[in-house]
């Protein structure tokens, strides 16, 4: 079976672009692929967080991980800081790497736009290199994430090639990015030019996984569309309902197409109405599933031996990694 690795920052509530870009294919590959998904709670801290706001993000990841489908029974769940490992490797992988390269990141452009060198924080220039790491360290052959990860893949990528072309040996598997066609790119409501993001300070830029039906209502309402009333996909010249499109026919399963027949002459108020309620469908069961996750001690044990497990792995692919290195002395 192939091998499938993500992750996604406690740091904020998910939003349906983490979930129709991220999350749902993490579902759907579970039943033929070995899935590892983990909470990366050493990327968010390249930013600063509140420890006891990031305490609290990292067991509502893990919940939301299993409130959309995840199953423990198939896949495994754990906490990044809760093995070694990805530290370790990471620090390999950083004495492989080039400056030029990181600093050809558009992420870490446009987290450090505007500011001086002196004020950039070294976390969001080395933060694909640890990237890099949770992906090489389990042999992982398939990344399912959002369009805005490309980059940090073909970093991961590069990395695993030029170590493996370095010591003339397979030391990592190379892995591949798997993005959607439709879902991968989700954009903010308000601006729809820019992508829907967790910490946009209008909170009816997102709609969140945990936001109530009232919320919900209101930020579909609100969504910028354009003037001419047609439900037309046209992200160049109708981005705002070009994103509504996406969101609708990935929330309910019809073609682009299909709706944009069904919709026509019948202007933004239509189709904003039942947008809101196949969004209402789609998203409140995960919503009730998630309050008693949440609560619950299975939670903690998911964790646990989510950790357990990961650890097994890393430990072998960091081992050999080290051998190939000749760092420390040889182990058993
Ligand atoms: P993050 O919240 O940055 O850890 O992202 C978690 C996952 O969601 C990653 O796979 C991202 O690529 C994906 N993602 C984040 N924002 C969006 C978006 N607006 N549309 C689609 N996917 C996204
Ligand atoms: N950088 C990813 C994001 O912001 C999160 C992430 C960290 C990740 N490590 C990963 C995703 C490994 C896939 C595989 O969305």
């Amino acid at each position: 079976m192939k091998r499938v690795f993500s992750g996604v920052q406690p740091t904020g509530n998910l939003h349906i672009g983490n979930y129709l870009g991220a999350l749902k294919q993490f579902v759907e590959l579970q039943d033929d692929h070995e899935c590892i998904y983990c909470v990366v709670d050493m990327h968010a801290i390249t930013l600063p967080q509140d420890p006891k706001e990031l305490r609290s993000h990292i067991l509502d990841i893990a919940a939301l991980y299993l409130a959309v489908g995840v199953d423990p029974s198939k896949s495994i769940i754990f906490v990044q800081s809760e093995v070694p490992a990805h530290t370790e490797l990471s620090w390999i992988l950083t004495c492989s790497s080039y400056m030029g390269e990181l600093q050809r990141m558009t992420q870490f452009k446009d987290k450090s736009k505007g500011r001086e060198n002196s004020s950039i924080p070294t976390g969001i220039f080395t933060y694909p290199v640890l990237m890099a790491a949770d992906i090489l360290l389990y042999d992982t052959d398939i990344v399912p994430v959002g369009n805005d990860q490309k980059q940090h893949i073909e970093l991961a990528r590069d990395l695993a090639i030029r170590v493996n072309n370095r010591f003339d040996k397979k030391i990592f598997q190379v892995p591949e990015g798997r993005f959607l066609k439709e879902g991968a790119r989700i954009m903010s409501l308000d601006d729809p030019t820019s992508k829907m993001s967790k910490s946009a300070e209008n909170e009816f830029s997102r709609i969140s996984l945990l936001d109530t039906d009232a919320k919900i209502k209101k930020a579909i309402m609100r969504a910028t569309t354009d003037s001419d009333a047609m439900v037309k996909f046209d992200v160049e010249n109708k981005p705002g309902i070009s994103n509504l499109l996406s969101i609708y026919s990935v929330f309910s399963g019809k073609s682009i197409e299909t709706l944009e027949k069904e919709y026509e002459g019948r202007g933004y108020g239509d189709f904003k109405k039942d947008l809101v309620e196949v969004t209402i469908d789609a998203i409140s069961p995960i919503r009730s599933r998630f309050e008693e996750i949440r609560q619950s001690e299975e939670l903690l044990k998911v964790l646990d031996e989510g950790a357990e497990k990961a650890n097994a792995i890393a430990e072998k692919v960091l081992k050999r990694t080290y051998d190939a290195f000749g760092m420390g002395r040889k182990r058993k």
